[in-house]
């Protein structure tokens, strides 16, 4: 039996993906383990999440680093110090460098709120009903430099009503979010455990 996948979280907001994601790795058939939520935001909801579920969160707030690359420095050393292999950002509002990036390629995922590539960036439910969309849904991807870029793992849509807002529809896709991490998270974490010790 290989060794399971340590897995990173980072957040920071409510952290209902990471709840979600918590709640897959718990599972004994899933070759990977929630070893360290990080949170830049030290209100983030999902700080309160991590410790009911015992789990190590480090709250690296980025607003007390005088630079990008001092902020990620820390959050390097909480990471290698958790000996983590994977890193999944969930809901995580802050652009990472290229070099952080490049330093976990294809040890990185994200999920974002539409189908990429369409709609990258903030603001996403509302474009979409701004442009009349008739589909709409979120994307996991591996993280690249380029924001919001990178191979898609996997993709579910959803339709878009005649009488949504942003919210009805924030909702919709929430929901779908819920059932496209874990199956991603699958899907990496087979392609990790089949190169772990
Ligand atoms: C989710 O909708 C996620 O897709 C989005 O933030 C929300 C976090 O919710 N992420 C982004 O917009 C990243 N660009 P959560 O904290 O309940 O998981």
């Amino acid at each position: 039996m290989s060794k399971p996948v340590r897995v990173a979280i980072l957040f920071s907001g409510r952290g209902s993906n990471m709840e979600t994601l918590a709640q897959h790795l718990a599972k004994p058939d899933v070759p990977g383990q929630f070893v360290l939520g990080v949170s830049n935001r030290p209100e983030a909801g999902g700080i309160g999440l991590c410790t009911r579920a015992n789990i190590p969160c480090a709250v690296i707030d980025h607003k007390a680093y005088d630079t990008r690359e001092d902020f990620e420095a820390d959050m390097q050393k909480a990471l290698a110090s958790a000996r983590i292999d994977l890193i999944c950002a969930a809901g995580f509002m802050r652009l990472l460098t290229p070099e952080f990036v490049t330093h976990w390629h294809n040890r990185i995922i994200n999920i974002h709120p539409s189908l990429l590539p369409a709609y990258k960036g903030l603001n996403t439910h509302k474009r979409a009903l701004d442009d009349g969309a008739k589909q709409h849904g979120c994307s996991v991807h591996y993280m690249r430099a380029e924001m919001d870029d990178g191979p898609v793992i996997v993709q579910k849509h959803v339709p878009v009503h005649a009488d949504d807002t942003p919210d009805t529809l924030a909702t919709r896709v929430l929901a779908q979010e819920h059932v496209a991490y874990p199956e991603a998270l699958d899907i990496v974490l087979e392609k990790l455990a089949s190169q772990q010790p």
